[in-house]
């Protein structure tokens, strides 16, 4: 059976690129896109991208990942901080492998960063290495 990834982003990163590029660098998500799905392809895995600026979403999207049974990368962006009900989401998704990704390393940063409650529900983080991280976590996953 081929594996299924979703690969979820939280709020904001519609606008990488623009946004902080010192901190997120000039990759923009549609970019990471295409490269995901160039890799996906390579490594025979279906791929799911997706992006939404709401909470409620990005929990439907979890929700969504976990019907299909497929692994999940999530940079669930500043909901990363402050979301138990993605951390609750996350936490129905037995036996599927659950990466938290960010292209910034939150402990380089402010300390609200610090905690993740995402990292409460995840099998591994990816963090720090930009947008080269997508690839890293789709091959970690598949690879
Ligand atoms: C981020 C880090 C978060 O702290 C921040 O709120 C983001 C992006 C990252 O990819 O580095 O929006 O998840």
């Amino acid at each position: 059976m081929t594996r299924a990834i979703h690969i979820l982003n939280g709020p904001n990163l519609n606008l990488l690129g623009q946004r902080e590029p010192e901190i997120y660098g000039s990759d923009t998500l549609a970019q990471i896109e295409t490269r995901c799905n160039s890799a996906a392809k390579e490594l025979g895995v279906a791929l799911t991208f997706r992006q939404t600026n709401s909470e409620g979403t990005l929990v439907d999207h979890i929700h969504q990942a976990r019907a299909e049974g497929a692994d999940i990368v999530i940079n669930a962006a500043a909901y990363t901080h402050t979301s138990v009900a993605v951390l609750d989401a996350l936490k129905t998704c037995d036996g599927l492998q659950i990466i938290e990704l960010h292209l910034s390393n939150p402990h380089r940063r402010e300390t609200f960063r610090h905690h993740s409650y995402v990292a409460l529900g995840a099998t591994g983080v990816i963090a720090g290495f930009g947008a080269k991280g997508y690839l890293m976590a789709l091959y970690a996953i598949a690879g």
